[in-house]
């Protein structure tokens, strides 16, 4: 049995913000962030919260699946900004929709954290533990970038995908490559905002920071190999897959892994134009969208992939 995507959903919030919009909070122009990022636009959450967002998306997977949130078994949210360190933003996203029977819990992988949900789905429903899943990746990410940094604050945006799964006999994920690599966890982090207690005493407050170069060197060597082993354990050629749908952090590195993989850009869609990096809920957006355009049918494979903080990797080779 493999895990199969039978419904998927996405949520933005309702505010976009333009790069020239950015402009006028820090020293950056709509030049700089389109040439070194592809980044036109991205969404920030005002009233949406990432568990409202998560929600939306996730009724909208499982109408587009044609099933109930009752009927749910495992309920996995992936998310570094759930809005509550206790309970997991998946508890609050069941008493939400409504998904009474299910287990829930989040994934903390950053944006690799929707690979790492599928992974673990998939695992669930070989063992026979579950017969189907809502895999959910939601962030708002506006919250923790440091909005004086423009070195950060102007890649991020907010929002969430979901898709349902179900136990399939045919077809669903083929094979995967996941991974972790803590040793370089400073390269990307965002410390905790609750680290005071009566013996450290006030604790500053904790925003993302990155080492740009660092992680774009990791990212453009680690893809393409992660997708080729995925591949070769799914007896795939790279010529063979529709689509290979990647996390959305930026152009620059979708064309670098296409170069790689020796596949034409144009078989890397992308929606980072519009949304920024939404870390979790790059990759469930993306798939959302196109298969709410109807770009993707029955039978076609695809090859995904997610990198970020961790640092985490991973990419699986499916049957839509
Ligand atoms: O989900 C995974 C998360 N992260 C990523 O995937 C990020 C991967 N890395 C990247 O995408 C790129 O490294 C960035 C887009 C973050 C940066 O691009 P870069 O080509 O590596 O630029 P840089 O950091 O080398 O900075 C070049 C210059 C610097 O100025 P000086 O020192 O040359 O005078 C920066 O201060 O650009 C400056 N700069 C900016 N200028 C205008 C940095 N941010 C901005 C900005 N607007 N927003």
């Amino acid at each position: 049995m493999n895990a199969r995507i039978i419904g998927t959903g996405w949520c933005l919030p309702a505010f976009r913000a333009d790069n020239d919009y950015l402009a006028t909070l820090v020293d950056t122009s709509d030049e700089w962030i389109r040439e070194r990022t592809g980044i036109r636009a991205r969404h920030l959450a005002g009233e949406e919260t990432t568990v409202s967002m998560a929600a939306e998306a996730a009724e909208k997977a499982l109408a587009r699946a044609g099933r109930e949130a009752s009927e749910v078994e495992l309920l996995i949210v992936a998310t570094i900004t759930g809005g509550t360190d206790t309970p997991s933003a998946a508890c609050r996203v069941q008493a939400q929709i409504g998904a009474k029977k299910a287990v829930a819990f989040d994934v903390n992988a950053a944006c690799s954290g929707f690979l790492y949900a599928l992974h673990m789905a998939d695992a669930f429903i070989k063992s026979g533990m579950y017969k189907n899943a809502l895999l959910i990746g939601a962030e708002s990410l506006s919250r923790i970038v440091d909005w004086t940094d423009r070195s950060t604050c102007v890649l991020f945006g907010d929002g969430a995908g979901a898709a349902y799964v179900e136990a399939s006999e045919s077809g669903g994920l083929l094979a995967q490559s996941v991974g972790s690599s803590g040793d370089k966890w400073e390269v990307l982090s965002c410390r905790s905002r609750s680290g005071a207690n009566p013996i450290s005493g006030a604790q500053p407050a904790g925003y993302l920071t990155m080492d740009g170069q660092e992680v774009f060197k990791f990212a453009v060597r680690t893809v393409p190999r992660c997708i080729g082993e995925a591949l070769e354990g799914a007896g795939v050629r790279a010529d063979e897959v529709k689509l290979f749908l990647l996390h959305q952090a930026n152009l620059r590195i979708l064309q670098a892994v296409a170069k790689r993989l020796e596949q034409p850009e144009e078989k890397f869609p992308m929606n980072l134009d519009e949304c920024g990096n939404t870390s979790a809920a790059s990759l469930p957006i993306l798939m959302a969208q196109l298969d709410e355009a109807g770009t993707l049918k029955r039978g076609d494979l695809l090859a995904l992939s997610g990198f970020g903080a961790g640092l985490t990797w991973g990419a699986c080779v499916l049957e839509w």
